[in-house]
């Protein structure tokens, strides 16, 4: 029987935007961040029946190109007969894929752990964290459960929380568009590095960010961890829509949402939003507030699909 690797998302609280070294994707910030459930990638390996190792995601071959580090590493170290084995990797996301909801992260951390096992390796989640990095950067942090921490130039990420820590905490995902994104976070992030004005200010803004949201966590303060967020994720943007070749990943109706979590803070409805590299808009917010805000949401933006999610488990078999 194939063993299903699963991992949900990794949604950054703090961003990371920005890479010290562009081929290992060691971070130029540290990342503030929760695992996701409901939304979920599935992955299951087996032998290659082909003369190399491919790939399919959602049922269509794939790309090969983010897996590379990680397959490299492990046949460094797998058995002389494991190591010329040819693997056949399908993966599955159960939500859209490449439109800012983070499915690298996920899909790369089910590949990591799936692989290691394919290989016939033993790792421990620290080196399990690091050879996800080597797909997608922020895949380091999905491989743990709850609250995650991303340090500026480390390999791995670490847990700074479990799930039970914040129970009520929800994140409602308000999928605006579910087109591939035209510039993927790779090339987004290296241009800002090479030709916005902001950049360097945006690194050294958003590490002052941390220690805030860090302790905002750690006392469950969604107003505290709330402005953090918003912070960072605007610093993010801003950077980006100042490149001399901008980077616009908001839809109008991204904005309709934003200026919605200000209408919902102002009635005294903790809603407080983030954006990644796409046009989706997520509300952070608590289990008692969740259908009411479901439902204003139905009226500001009828055509918005929302996903509701728990802060969930890390990576793990099925
Ligand atoms: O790990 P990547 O290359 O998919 O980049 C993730 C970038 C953001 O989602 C925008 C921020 C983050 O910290 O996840």
């Amino acid at each position: 029987m194939k063993r299903i690797a699963v991992a949900g998302p990794s949604l950054a609280l703090v961003k990371y935007w920005g890479k010290k070294d562009e081929g290992i994707n060691l971070p130029l910030c540290t990342s503030v961040a929760i695992t996701l459930d409901s939304l979920q990638s599935r992955v299951s390996i087996e032998d290659s029946q082909k003369d190399h190792d491919s790939c399919t995601l959602n049922g269509q071959d794939a790309s090969l190109d983010s897996l590379r580090g990680i397959l490299a590493t492990l046949r460094e170290q797998a058995s002389p007969e494991k190591k010329q084995q040819f693997v056949h990797i399908e993966a599955e996301n159960n939500f859209p894929t490449g439109a800012g909801l983070a499915s690298s992260a996920s899909g790369l951390a089910a590949c990591a752990l799936a692989l290691v096992d394919f290989f016939g390796l033993s790792f421990t989640t620290r080196q399990l964290s690091s050879l996800a990095r080597l797909g997608s950067g922020s895949a380091c942090r999905s491989i743990f459960s709850g609250f995650t921490l991303w340090r500026e130039g480390k390999e791995y990420a670490e847990q700074l929380a479990p799930p039970t820590h914040w129970e009520e905490l929800r994140m409602i995902v308000c999928v605006v568009s579910d087109k591939k994104k035209e510039i993927s976070s790779r090339l987004a992030m290296q241009s800002c590095k090479e030709f916005s004005p902001f950049f360097s200010q945006w690194i050294r803004y958003n590490n002052t960010l941390v220690a805030d949201a860090v302790s905002a966590i750690h006392s469950r303060d969604l107003e505290k961890l709330g402005h953090c967020m918003q912070a960072s994720y605007s610093a993010m943007h801003a950077t980006m829509i100042a490149n001399k070749y901008p980077i616009r990943y908001w839809l109008p109706q991204s904005l309709v949402l934003i200026k919605h979590a200000e209408y919902l803070r102002s009635k005294n409805i903790p809603v407080w939003e983030t954006m990644d590299a796409g046009p989706q808009v997520k509300y952070l917010t608590k289990e008692q507030h969740v259908d009411a805000v479901l439902s204003s949401i139905q009226d500001v933006a009828p055509k918005t699909q929302s996903i509701v999610c728990k802060i969930s488990d890390g990576v793990r078999f099925q």
